[in-house]
């Protein structure tokens, strides 16, 4: 027999009061879970100490689980839930089929420590996705250890140095452009690197004349993601990466925006010598909320022995086994990576094909240069260049005018359904908005999703506070952001009780 539900939580569905927690819902001797009648003697284990140290778990029946969960997800905003332009996240549509895939007990029941022998199967999947990966990159071989974009560029910033450091020349420097996402310049300084930041130019591309004056023999490589961060593409990118390996400097291709280029172009064509590829993004596997992700890192021929291994190689017959590469920074994950994140986008790149994934590509570019064009009469457009999958706009002229905000904005666009885009980034816009459509949206979301953003900015000019105080319909209005990161409280203690 179920268990009865305990006591009933007197939140609303969404909105208003907290949620209980699963403490504060918890009755005495209720529970989730029942075991099969013991068919062995029962022993009493003696052990006092152990008694002293009970977690004191919640009490609850199954279904106050389920509804308390289901509770909690109703106030949460998902790509599943509505539009979600949240720029350089790429927070596409993951079609269910990857999750069949990634859930099947053939993967889901494989330990890791498995020998390669009876791993066969999870070894091929590995390396057909290191194929179509190096082949979209233009690279030799990659490893899908990083579990992240950021812990890709650590790896690449790894492997940096430890290519020059075999040439017997290592160098200090790393050099990112002032549009960077702030995990560049973060993972170059990890790495042990002083960081440089080169100047963009009047169109928002990285300066080549300012590059060239701070290339010398100590710089060990450029970090860069093309198109950068304002949805621009590098135009100067060749002449870019020659200047770099004309002082003997690596190039360094962060793959958060590859989803414009997918099939069109290739990193290594540019002339990037290491690549990092973001299958939560790009590949479509679902990520927020800090995980699990992917984020594969694939290098040239000449780079490949830096690897972190141990990497997948196949034997005369065909079989194949892990082996570490010669000059292997060593692990940079305890096993080999987020296995599931890999299986789902396998099975997107397997199941749109080449001339899916470069529709992916065409279709996104084409969503955002629409959607810039419906609201670029309400917003200024700062650096007015043809976008590639995202775009950022400025509501630098609104603040002035309106005292409304980009915070107001995107604190305005859940109560018209919206998710808000990316805020204040890149650092060289002031009130940025940084919009990133993707591909999977159909063009009356796009619409709709413009003429509420219109909508924002006029309702600004005729009645700021209405803007100001928003959002007023979702179960958290504004919190307060600076208290709620200096003074992160998420541990329950009988006080909030
Ligand atoms: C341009 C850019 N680079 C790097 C990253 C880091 O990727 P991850 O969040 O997977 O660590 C992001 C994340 O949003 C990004 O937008």
């Amino acid at each position: 027999m179920p268990e009865p539900a305990g006591k009933a939580s007197s939140a609303p569905l969404v909105g208003g009061s907290p949620e209980p927690t699963l403490i504060e819902l918890s009755t005495d001797g209720r529970r989730a879970w029942s075991l099969p009648e013991l068919d062995v003697p029962a022993t009493p284990i003696d052990l006092p100490e152990l008694a002293e140290r009970l977690p004191g778990l919640p009490e609850v029946s199954e279904y106050d689980l389920v509804m308390h969960y289901t509770r909690l997800a109703h106030r949460n905003f998902g790509v599943d839930l509505g539009f979600y332009p949240l720029g350089s996240c790429t927070m596409k549509y993951n079609p269910k089929v990857a999750d069949w895939a990634a859930a099947r007990s053939e993967f889901t029941s494989l330990h890791p420590d498995t020998p390669a022998h009876f791993a066969q199967g999870a070894l091929e999947v590995l390396v057909d996705a290191e194929r179509i990966l190096c082949e979209l990159t233009g690279m030799y071989r990659a490893t899908f250890q990083p579990a992240a974009g950021a812990a890709g560029e650590l790896t690449g910033m790894m492997i940096t140095r430890a290519y020059h450091t075999a040439n017997g020349d290592p160098r200090t420097t790393i050099i990112v452009p002032d549009s960077a996402h702030g995990t560049n310049p973060a993972s170059a300084a990890v790495a042990g690197y002083t960081v440089k930041e080169v100047p963009s130019n009047e169109r928002g591309m990285v300066d080549v004349d300012a590059l060239r004056s701070m290339l010398d023999d100590q710089v060990a490589g450029l970090m860069l993601t093309n198109p950068n961060t304002l949805g621009l593409f590098e135009e100067d990118i060749v002449e870019i990466a020659d200047a770099v390996h004309e002082v003997g400097g690596l190039l360094y291709y962060d793959g958060a925006n590859m989803n414009a280029i997918l099939g069109v172009s290739r990193p290594g064509d540019m002339g990037f010598d290491i690549v990092h590829s973001n299958l939560h993004k790009t590949f479509a596997t679902p990520h927020g909320g800090g995980g699990p992700g992917s984020g594969p890192v694939a290098v040239t021929r000449e780079l490949a022995p830096f690897l972190p291994g141990p990497l997948p190689m196949r034997d005369e017959e065909g079989t194949l086994f892990w082996e570490m590469p010669a000059k292997s920074i060593g692990r940079v994950h305890g096993r080999h990576g987020n296995f599931g994140v890999v299986l789902r986008a396998l099975t997107y790149m397997r199941a749109l094909g080449d001339a899916g994934l470069r529709r992916v590509a065409e279709l996104s570019v084409l969503n955002a240069r629409y959607l810039e064009s419906l609201i670029a009469d309400h917003y200024e457009v700062p650096y007015p260049a043809p976008c590639m999958h995202e775009f950022v706009v400025s509501a630098e002229e609104l603040k002035q005018q309106t005292g409304v905000r980009a915070m107001d904005i995107a604190k305005a666009l859940p109560d018209r359904g919206f998710h808000a885009p990316t805020m204040y980034f890149p650092l060289i816009v002031h009130e940025a908005l940084m919009i990133e459509p993707t591909e999977t949206h159909s063009r009356e979301t796009l619409e709709a999703f413009a003429a509420a953003l219109n909508e924002i900015a006029e309702t600004a000019y005729r009645d700021p506070e209405a803007i100001i105080g928003a959002p007023t319909t979702t179960p958290v209005h504004r919190p307060d952001e600076a208290q709620a990161a200096r003074h992160l409280d998420v541990t329950w203690s009988m006080h909030h009780g």
